[in-house]
């Protein structure tokens, strides 16, 4: 593809990701921007300015622009992901007017696309650094795409405007069960200057080899969870890591966090609506409870390599792309991905998108978590221009999860691409299928 065609294409999928962000904040009603949906996280309205700075902090010095408001762009800079326990306590009003918010992330998106029309594709390195900076700002924008609807998730329904309708998936019943997986190699990351964009923690490329072991052919589904439930799982300490263990009794956990006990009936939270529990929809936990879960059946959480090697490798050998061949990730058919539902859908729903090796619902309908903690390859190197993307999260604190959600953008449903969250952290798209070695 010429640079010309590339420098267009990124300026379309940026206003794509634009679209998508727009369309999240039209979903708070107006006089709810101010809520802070998720005890953690900021409030809406920082969101709101976030997206917007962070392509201008990113953009503004390469594009040969001058800052305007440097108040703001120091505000809305960064979010916060809390190791500690300890909960903002900022008031509404700390915060700008969502006029002045609105108003700043204006003239941001006018100067922005002005520079980066009349600048071009730019040559050589030039033209190479820019298009990584401008990946960085789509893939940035679309990844809070996601995580602004695991917030709206959790904005009470009340509050929220318009909603729209909503997909109901039907399927045949759910035989559970596992696949083989033979000894082999799982080829994680992806090597440098291969044309392709990647973030900072997805070089370079390293093999892994896997000994045998076997996989759930299916994520684990809320059927199977409230087995473990029944049986008296959040009860028994053995099941349990020591920090996983403290966590459920500090929090007083009892139930995944999208679930509600309403007349003696387990019900779900989906985005829009309480519905009566959908036995076969995956469960979404936190790692902990995955972890609790794996334990009870007598399997663990697959590793980082095993997943790996689960989606994208072939008895012959050679690895492929995507878990179904090397088709571009379409959904519906492939799986539930890329924006098309709000919630999730069974996890047998698909089976055109199975992995060479048998396993289904690998990308989309709930990220999968790993027993793998998140830490850099070998020949990592941070993004100049972006340090703490990763690195502030090697602190052993995170774990890797694979796969996608419901409200992943089909651009990160790349092979190499990397996710993580605290083990703790239950407001997460993510579910689990267990391993046995
Ligand atoms: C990669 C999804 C874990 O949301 O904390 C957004 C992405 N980093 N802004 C996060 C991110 C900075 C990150 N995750
Ligand atoms: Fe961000």
């Amino acid at each position: 593809m010429l640079a010309t065609e590339k420098h267009t294409e990124l300026r379309s999928r940026l206003n794509g990701a634009r679209t998508e962000t727009d369309k999240l904040f039209g979903l708070v009603r107006p006089d709810s921007l101010y809520e802070r949906p998720i005890p953690e996280r900021h409030r809406i309205v920082f969101y709101l300015g976030h997206l917007e700075a962070f392509d201008w902090n990113l953009l503004r010095e390469p594009m040969g622009l001058q800052a305007f408001d440097p108040g703001f762009d120091r505000l809305f800079a960064f979010g916060i992901d809390p190791v500690d326990g300890g909960l903002p306590s900022d008031q509404p009003s700390d915060w700008p007017s969502i006029d002045e918010v609105r108003g700043y992330n204006q003239q941001i998106r006018r100067a922005l696309d002005h520079a980066i029309e009349s600048a071009g594709p730019g040559r050589g390195h030039e033209g190479e650094n820019r298009r990584v900076l401008l990946n960085v700002a789509i893939e940035h924008r679309l990844m809070h795409a996601e995580t602004l609807a695991y917030m709206l998730h959790q904005l009470p329904l009340e509050r929220k405007a318009n909603p729209p309708s909503v997909l109901r998936s039907h399927t045949a019943p759910v035989a559970p069960g596992m696949v083989e997986i033979p000894a082999g190699a799982a080829t994680l990351g992806i090597p440098r200057d291969n044309g392709h964009f990647g973030w900072d923690n997805e070089f370079e490329e390293n093999a892994v080899d896997v000994p045998a072991f076997a996989i759930d052919r299916y994520k684990v589904s809320n059927r199977e969870f409230l087995r473990f439930m029944d049986s008296g799982g959040y009860e028994e300490r053995a099941f349990w890591t020591d920090p996983g263990w403290s966590w459920r009794t500090e929090h007083n956990v009892t139930h995944p966090g999208f679930w509600l006990r309403a007349d003696g009936r387990w019900r779900l939270r989906t985005m829009f609506a309480e519905i009566e529990l959908p036995l076969d929809w995956p469960v979404y936990v936190s790692h902990a409870e995955a972890n609790a879960y794996a334990r009870w059946a007598g399997k663990a959480l697959p590793t980082e390599a095993q997943w790996h090697r689960t989606a994208y490798g072939t008895p012959r050998g050679k690895e492929r792309p995507y878990p179904w061949g090397s088709k571009a990730p379409q959904a519906p058919s492939y799986g539930n991905f890329d924006f098309r539902s709000w919630d999730p859908a069974c996890v047998n729903a698909f089976p055109e998108g199975r992995s060479a090796f048998g396993a289904e619902d690998l990308l989309g309908n709930g990220w999968e978590w790993t027993a793998t903690v998140f830490e850099p390859f070998p020949g990592f190197e941070p993004f100049p221009f972006y340090p703490g993307y990763s690195a502030n999260f090697f602190d052993g604190q995170h774990y890797v999860m694979k796969g996608g959600s419901p409200r992943t953008a089909a651009c990160m449903l790349r092979r190499s691409f990397r996710n993580w969250f605290q083990p703790h952290y239950p407001y997460v798209y993510a579910g689990f299928r267990c391993a046995s070695n």
